[in-house]
């Protein structure tokens, strides 16, 4: 049985957070579960191809069953993954991290529904998942961008994010948050 199908969460929690969208709609970040992997299909199919792109690094026509599964299944000892849900259940956006090895950093990733754009959603998953990373003691978050995803490295800048060169890789940069500080719009460092 896997982690994210046995939570030992309470209902709150499994509820997640309600969170005013800028346009007004009450929306909810909550941890993801294994009975999101329809509603991250349906959400998945909503993407433009150039999203998929951004996000996947590949161009893929839909996310399989084992793909799906696999995002909603997570183990809870490496990863931490949140979804923005509507009133109607549908996955507005996702987001998660990963432990890299030594274990004080994690990878990072995150989507949003491309109708519901601008609106508040990234900034609350990257919320989200700085909360969990300094939960975790982690020092810094990290993610892989492609270098011509302007939308994404402007994001990440505006949150308070240093960008760095990958090197021998020149159509990627890394986008850094480093958790120790107090980020902008973010929560900050627990004293
Ligand atoms: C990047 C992305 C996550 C932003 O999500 P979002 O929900 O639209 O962002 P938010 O509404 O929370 O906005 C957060 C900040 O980014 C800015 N921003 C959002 N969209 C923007 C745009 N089109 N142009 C400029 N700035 C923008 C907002 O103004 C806001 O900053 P501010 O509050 O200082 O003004 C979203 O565009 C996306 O899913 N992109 C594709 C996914 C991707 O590239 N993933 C890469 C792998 S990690």
């Amino acid at each position: 049985m896997t982690a994210s199908r046995s939570p030992n969460r309470s209902p709150a929690q499994r509820r997640g957070r309600a969170f005013r969208a800028a346009d007004g709609r009450v929306l909810r970040v909550r941890p993801v579960r294994g009975d999101d992997v329809e509603a991250l299909k349906r959400g998945f199919a909503r993407l433009t191809p150039e999203q998929v792109r951004q996000r996947t690094f590949h161009r893929m026509n839909e996310l399989s069953d084992e793909a799906a599964h696999r995002l909603a299944d997570i183990d809870r000892a490496t990863t931490a993954a949140y979804v923005v849900v509507d009133d109607d259940g549908e996955v507005r956006g996702e987001a998660r991290l990963h432990l890299a090895p030594p274990g004080d950093s994690a990878e990072f990733a995150l989507i949003v529904d491309p109708q519901m754009l601008g609106i508040g959603i990234g900034r609350a998953l990257m919320r989200r998942l700085i909360e969990e990373a300094r939960r975790r003691g982690l020092r810094e978050l990290w993610g892989t961008v492609l270098a011509d995803n302007a939308l994404m490295l402007d994001f990440s800048h505006r949150l308070g994010a240093v960008r760095e060169r990958v090197p021998d890789e020149a159509g990627v940069v890394r986008v850094r948050f480093d958790l120790a500080r107090k980020l902008r719009s973010l929560p900050a460092p627990r004293s």
